[in-house]
């Protein structure tokens, strides 16, 4: 676990006077449920789950660059607890005492552990978000934000996708067991919000890349895999730089700075219990091969480049719409996508040795 800011367990011990017990009826018996102050040391506590994949790096970039003194950050990982372990979840919160939740952890993966492991996608996710949402109930949380993703939208739909199509129809066969577990965090949050009262909601990224990403090539999403694939080809590990399928179909990229920053944002000003999608615009979709070009600039390669047109495309776009972003937060600059692709070319050579991979 990384705490960014000082001691937090000193402040929750000078918390602890503060406490209010409440008591709820659970299950037939009585259970004590403390109550927290809504800051400690007059700072909020923001409690990441899930905190050292991607999202979380992301996260902590845009705190870099829009600190505030007023917040505590929390940043989780699995060896602070297995979220999929209701006790382990409880122990958790009354830990770090948390005001505000954002949850991104799950059991993720590629298309091929999607389709062989769909029972276990399910189980695991499932128990990991019915956890995290019902001690955030019990521990009143003042807001949790947990992450959903454009993947678990209807296979057979319209462009664009919208924040109200996530149940209007079944996800791709492939991925059933991810995408009907995330789908229950919207179904949940009105829940919550209707029979406890409780702001719950979730926000709906499309792809995202940049400094922390999984770059494994058969394992990793496709803007990593590229990076890995082309650095390859430039210290001359392989004989060129290969790009599987035509290079047509279309993305929407999301650089985790970015969203990092939105995060901010959802977290400090969205008040809504309905999700609301992080994407850049449909003007920036870009095309596979496209994507290639800019990583074989941001890596500055000059061999070889070849398309395997053997290799299957995959779905050939999922556009989705901002606009609900752009109407609430006009004002946001997403960060161009070739500087972006240039800054995470530059992080992965920097750490090949660490990165995932
Ligand atoms: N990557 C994308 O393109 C994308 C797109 C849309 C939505 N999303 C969503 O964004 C969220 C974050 O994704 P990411 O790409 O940042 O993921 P990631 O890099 O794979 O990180 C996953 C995080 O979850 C933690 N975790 C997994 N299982 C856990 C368990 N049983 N108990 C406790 N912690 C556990 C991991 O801890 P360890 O590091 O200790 O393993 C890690 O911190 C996820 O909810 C994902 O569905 C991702």
């Amino acid at each position: 676990m990384k705490v960014p800011a000082p001691c937090v367990a000193a402040s929750v011990a000078a918390a602890g006077a503060l406490l209010l017990k409440l008591y709820s009826r659970e299950r037939g018996r009585v259970s004590v449920v403390e109550r927290f102050p809504a800051t400690v040391d007059g700072k909020v506590v923001v409690m990441v789950t899930g905190g050292s994949g991607l999202v979380g790096c992301g996260i902590e970039a845009a705190l870099r660059k829009s600190p505030n003194a007023n917040e505590r950050w929390v940043f989780l990982s699995s060896k602070d607890g297995d979220l999929r372990d209701s006790e382990a979840v409880r122990k958790i919160y009354a830990k770090h005492r948390p005001t505000y939740v954002i949850h991104l952890a799950a059991r993720v993966g590629g298309l091929y552990a999607n389709m062989t492991y769909k029972v276990q996608f399910w189980r695991d996710n499932v128990a990991i978000n019915d956890n995290v949402m019902h001690w955030a109930k019990e521990y009143h949380v003042k807001k949790l934000i947990s992450c959903l993703s454009t993947c678990i939208f209807p296979d057979k739909t319209s462009y664009p996708i919208d924040e109200t199509m996530i149940h209007n129809g079944p996800p791709h066969s492939s991925n059933e067991g991810y995408a009907y577990a995330k789908r229950m965090i919207d179904v949940l949050n009105r829940a919550y919000n209707s029979q406890y009262g409780c702001k719950f909601t979730s926000i709906v990224p499309t792809n995202i890349f940049g400094p922390g990403d999984n770059f494994s090539i058969t394992d990793g999403h496709v803007l990593p895999g590229l990076m890995h694939k082309c650095l390859l080809a430039q210290k001359g590990e392989t004989d060129e730089f290969t790009i599987w399928g035509s290079g047509t179909p279309l993305r929407q990229f999301i650089y985790n700075e970015d969203l990092g920053a939105l995060v901010l944002w959802v977290m400090r000003e969205y008040e809504d219990c309905e999700p609301i999608i992080l994407s850049v615009g449909e003007e920036d979709e870009v095309s596979i091969k496209d994507a290639a070009m800019a990583v074989v600039k941001g890596m500055e390669y000059t061999g070889p480049v070849r398309f395997d047109t053997s290799k299957s495309d995959g779905q050939f776009k999922k556009t989705a719409s901002n606009a609900k972003l752009r109407r609430l937060h006009p004002d946001f600059q997403f960060t161009p996508f070739a500087q972006a692709v240039a800054s995470t070319c530059e992080w992965f050579k920097e750490n090949y040795e660490t990165a995932r991979k």
